[in-house]
């Protein structure tokens, strides 16, 4: 039986059990990013050189890249205490007070999902980031006063899948922002074969490269596969996975040799075949599937840009001839560069 959500980028329950004990716990251990990791190493290099705290920093890509693993590395790197919390579970502003002044020294607050902050616990971060100050308005009217108190030096770790809701003040106040991008599939072989490694999983190396082929970059579906296909070996009576076994279970799971699921052929084919191939606007593309605008913004296109499937233009998305393809039809001539 397909099951709908294993190409998910987002975590499912299962996963959700499993990520702590597959997460990297050092930035070396940490497979692909190289910029990121390479930049990373020499910001904290420099801050534990100084004796500070890492200046704040801002994590921004699709989800299951590795933005909490990184947060979690970070702090261990420091040696610093790790808090976590995230956007909305921050209602209220006494709420953040309450967190910042608990804060020791150089800890590390990861905030995930940042870009869900209400405006006003926000209001008491500007300062806490900048001055390690917190501002706290006492009483109401004439009377109302601002109490200033000193906070630790802390690192805040901001994670967002979607930076451009993040307002601009709050994003001006992250010294360095890492934006992580989809994996190749030599980063994830190497990833599905440490998860292998870790889960006492046998898998071939052509196995794994299959794996990772259709993992759409992520590396969190590249893990989920591994186990779902570890359950296809042990039911086939199979001691580990191989080439034969992977793609039998990966046609079962229907999950396509790029790793597309249904909704991004139904992307596809409404803008090739509704469309004329494009350009069309994104709500035109969500109207006609029946999907929400921004789910296909966040989840479906990115990927499917970065594959080379789908092109953003100034006058709408724009189907590539590899999409035309992929759904078995002859791209059409045109003028222009696109093909
Ligand atoms: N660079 C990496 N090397 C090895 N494993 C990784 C790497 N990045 C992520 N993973 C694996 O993928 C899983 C998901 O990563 P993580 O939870 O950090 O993603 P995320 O970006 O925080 O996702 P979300 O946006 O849903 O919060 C981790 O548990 C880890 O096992
Ligand atoms: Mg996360």
């Amino acid at each position: 039986m397909p099951d709908k959500d294993v190409l998910a980028g987002t975590a499912l329950d299962d996963d959700i059990a499993v990520e702590p004990k597959l997460r990297p716990q050092w930035l070396a251990e940490y497979i692909g990013q190289k910029k990121v990791r390479d930049n990373l190493a020499v910001f904290l290099q420099a801050a534990k050189g100084r004796g500070d705290p890492l200046d704040h920093v801002l994590l921004t890509g699709p989800p299951g890249l590795g933005k909490t693993t990184l947060a979690h590395i970070v702090a261990r790197e420091m040696g610093a205490g790790l808090r976590v919390t995230s956007g909305p579970m921050i209602t209220r502003a006494g709420d953040l007070a309450g967190i910042l002044t608990n804060l020791q020294a150089k800890d590390v607050l990861f905030v995930d999902e940042i870009h869900r902050l209400n405006p006003a616990v926000e209001e008491i971060l500007y300062p806490a980031m900048e001055d390690f100050r917190l501002d706290i308005l006492i009483g109401e009217g004439p009377m109302a006063r601002t109490m200033k108190i000193d906070l630790p030096a802390f690192t805040l770790i901001g994670a967002t899948t979607r930076p451009g809701l993040l307002s601009q003040p709050l994003h001006a106040r992250f010294g360095i922002a890492l934006r992580l991008d989809f994996y190749d599939a030599a980063s994830l072989a190497l990833i599905i074969d440490r998860s292998s490694r870790i889960l006492g999983i046998r898998i071939s190396d052509e196995a794994a490269r299959e794996i990772a082929g259709r993992s759409r970059g992520t590396p969190r579906i590249a893990n989920r596969l591994l186990r779902r296909l570890r359950d296809f070996a042990e039911v086939g009576g199979k001691s580990s996975i191989d080439l034969d076994t992977a793609r039998q279970a990966l046609a079962r799971l229907e999950v396509d040799e790029h790793g597309f699921d249904e909704v991004d052929r139904r992307i596809l084919s409404t803008i090739i075949e509704k469309f004329a191939g494009g350009p069309v606007g994104i709500g035109s593309i969500a109207a006609s599937i029946g999907e929400d605008r921004g789910t296909l913004e966040d989840l479906y296109e990115p990927y499917l840009i970065q594959a080379g499937f789908l092109q953003r233009t100034p006058r709408g998305r724009v189907a590539s001839a590899s999409a035309y393809r992929h759904l078995g039809i002859t791209p059409p001539l045109r003028d222009g560069s696109l093909f």
